[in-house]
């Protein structure tokens, strides 16, 4: 049995990329029944950037039913608010003297984000990833599934893991991060070199998967692609067409290859209106989940407390361990 772990941030808007590369893919892995999976939201990372109090706390409950509606299953999986469990914090310090300014400071991530908010360069910006790895290691982690710019947070985790058992022993469970092969590179339908970000400040680069469905069908006639005009898979020099097909392919369960072939004689304009199709009809029972879900305020506060009861039994152990091998009275 392997135990997965992995956390989304509730800020901004959830994107088409976060669906389809992300929570989704989640949802998968909760249906292998080997697997004992614990998601989170990372909602104590979330104010590393200023947040004003309402939205946040509106995108709090968005964000965490949002995960339930995918279908996350609260009975099968641990889904839970990194903030209710206080272990994260206390791990987190702890795992602070074990790890480097200098490393820190050499965070790709920790880079940008301090050119973005030249103003709010913060210690939580730079101990980011000190937190997530207090994430990862208390539930005892094999796998965590995460996109390629956080790969090298999960480098460090490994690192600090090392570091930590080298001294004392077999504390930490030694976690492997990966990349999910489904939709691991959504990119924006704006530029579409880069990502799909949920911060992007263009709208039409980015689709949130509770666009209404004229909204995304707009979205995707804009799309910027070439100015050829053969429909081809090809990355490095057709990236606005291949993206769309990567999506169209993930939204008809179909392979690239299939996918191809489905759109034979299309013009770019006939593609784009098919991924807009698809992509509407892909979301419809997620969304009308969703809005069910938003309603029911109980039903997700029960949710998210029975998840941080599961979540904090399973982390306190790993901390006490922890404690113990540092010569902390318990
Ligand atoms: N930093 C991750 C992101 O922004 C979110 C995250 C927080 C996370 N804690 C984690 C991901 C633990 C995986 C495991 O995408």
């Amino acid at each position: 049995m392997k135990t997965i772990y992995s956390a989304i941030q509730p800020s901004g808007i959830m994107t088409l990329g976060n669906y389809i590369g992300a929570v989704n893919n989640w949802r998968t892995m909760q249906s292998d029944g080997d697997n004992k999976c614990i998601f989170a939201l990372a909602d104590l990372h979330t104010i590393t950037v200023r947040q004003q109090p309402e939205q946040f706390n509106k995108n709090c409950w968005s964000f965490y039913a949002l995960l339930l509606a995918v279908g996350l299953d609260p009975k099968k999986s641990i889904v839970y608010l990194q903030s209710h469990v206080k272990e994260h914090c206390e791990l987190a310090w702890l795992l602070n003297c074990y790890t480097y300014v200098g490393e820190m400071n050499r965070m790709t991530q920790f880079k940008d984000k301090s050119a973005k908010h030249a103003d709010n360069i913060n210690m939580g910006l730079m101990d980011y990833p000190v937190l997530m790895a207090a994430d990862i290691l208390l539930y005892d982690t094999d796998l965590v599934p995460v996109g390629y710019d956080q790969l090298q947070h999960i480098e460090i985790t490994r690192d600090i893991a090392l570091r930590i058992n080298n001294i004392y022993g077999d504390i930490f469970k030694v976690p492997d991060g990966f990349i999910p092969k489904v939709g691991a590179k959504i990119m924006s339908l704006q530029d579409p070199t880069s990502k799909m970000s949920k911060s992007d400040t263009n709208p039409n680069a980015v689709i949130s998967c509770l666009d209404t469905p004229d909204v995304i069908m707009k979205k995707f006639k804009r799309a910027v692609t070439d100015s050829d005009t053969t429909i081809a898979y090809d990355p490095q020099n057709k990236a606005g067409i291949s993206n769309l097909l990567g999506i169209l392919a993930v939204a008809q369960g179909k392979t690239i290859e299939e996918t191809l072939k489905d759109c034979e004689g299309f013009r770019y304009g006939d593609l784009k209106v098919r991924v807009g199709e698809s992509v509407i009809e892909m979301l419809r029972p997620f969304q009308e989940e969703y809005n069910r879900l938003i309603e029911a305020k109980d039903y997700l506060t029960a949710c998210a407390k029975e998840g941080a009861e599961k979540a904090r039994e399973i982390a306190e152990n790993t901390l006490k361990r922890f404690k113990e091998a540092l010569g902390y009275i318990l």
